[in-house]
């Protein structure tokens, strides 16, 4: 029995929300004290072996946090403490926002799952960016995940997403642009071809005009729904590649309910967890048949341990990340993927 199998019943017995603030909270507290964080840190073994190159950037590892388990950069070392090779921090919007109402997160034990309707709380753009350049860690890549304010019409929604591509251009080594998430009114008409393509062709002219000014090249992906039909995928997947984009994150919560047990199904929002896996896993590899396998892919969706991730790594991903299965499993969940990863690790 670990640790974690003591604490988690008190966790649980906390409101979900309450309970990540709570996590967060020690895990920024730990990530302040240079012994505790050498001490997590030495606890992961850096494996040659493990590296992976995508996009242009070098990961440590294959295995990251996904966007919105620390949306303002609060325990930015405690986290990187864990064995993460990447942190995707954020959404973030230009400015700060409260949310939608509370309750607004679900556990759905029975299932291990999470129902959100979050809808972007955060503390702005300008908040995030002092807490990267004050708390960066070494050796760990850092993305920052971008998304329109909820007041900002979707006409108007690439001036947002244009503003945080300037606010983090020189602090973030890879951007992701969040057209996916269901709680926001209107994004998800987002991924639709001709709007996505208007959208990403302005960030990626952007970026030209940086890197001609010598800001360097920062790698921009998208993060896609797991609700997309094949057709749409297919569209959205043309308009990744024809406007020069570097990957896709597969994917965010999904919206259908199929499946699940737990009374607290009827909660609107989305799904995040174990009944995500296959659709997540599934999306994965219809992406990487549309491209060819030429679009570096980031799988998230249920990983609770090695062998999610392989199955993602065997439909076409390049990295993997975690959300749901920290809350499950714990704090120690990077470190038994990473050892069940290894060439000779088990599981
Ligand atoms: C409470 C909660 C908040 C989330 N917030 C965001 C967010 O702000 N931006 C985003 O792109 N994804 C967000 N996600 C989606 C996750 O990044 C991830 O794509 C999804 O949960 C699937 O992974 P998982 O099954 O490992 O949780 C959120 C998920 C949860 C559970």
């Amino acid at each position: 029995m670990s640790l974690y199998d003591w604490i988690r019943p008190l966790l649980f017995r906390l409101d979900p929300e309450q309970a990540h603030n709570l996590t967060l909270q020690m895990l920024g507290a730990a990530g302040e004290f240079p012994v505790i964080e050498s001490v997590l840190r030495r606890s992961f073994w850096f494996d040659p072996r493990t590296t992976v190159r995508a996009f242009g950037l070098d990961f440590p590892n294959p295995l990251g946090l996904a966007a919105g388990y620390d949306k303002d950069g609060r325990a930015i070392r405690g986290l990187a403490g864990l064995g993460f090779g990447h942190l995707e921090l954020g959404t973030v919007t230009p400015q700060p926002q409260s949310g939608n109402l509370r309750p607004r997160v679900f556990r759905l034990t029975q299932d291990r799952a999470l129902i959100n309707r979050m809808g972007f709380p955060n503390a702005g753009a300008d908040n995030l960016l002092g807490q990267i350049q004050k708390h960066r860690p070494k050796g760990v890549i850092l993305g920052v995940n971008i998304g329109k304010g909820v007041e900002t019409s979707v006409a108007d929604a690439a001036e947002d997403y244009l503003a945080l591509l300037d606010t983090f251009y020189d602090e973030a080594d890879y951007l992701a642009v969040n057209i996916s998430s269901p709680n926001t009114p209107g994004l998800r008409e987002l991924q639709e071809r001709d709007r996505l393509e208007g959208l990403l062709s302005t960030l990626a002219a952007r970026r030209r005009i940086l890197v001609e000014s010598g800001r360097g090249y920062v790698p921009i992906l998208v993060k896609l729904a797991p609700d997309l039909s094949d057709a749409a995928l297919d569209e959205a997947c043309g308009a990744i590649g024809s406007s020069g984009m570097d990957g896709v994150i597969a994917t965010n919560t999904t919206l259908s309910r199929h499946g699940l047990r737990d009374r607290k199904r009827i909660e609107t929002g989305g799904l995040s967890g174990a009944p995500l896996r296959p659709l997540a896993t599934e999306v994965i590899r219809t992406v990487h048949g549309l491209t060819d396998g030429k679009l570096p892919i980031v799988g998230a969706g249920g990983v609770f341990g090695p062998e999610d991730a392989r199955a993602m790594f065997d439909a076409g991903a390049s990295l993997v990340q975690v959300f749901t299965g920290l809350v499950y499993q714990g704090p120690w969940l990077p470190r038994r993927i990473l050892e069940g990863l290894k060439p000779d690790g088990k599981d």
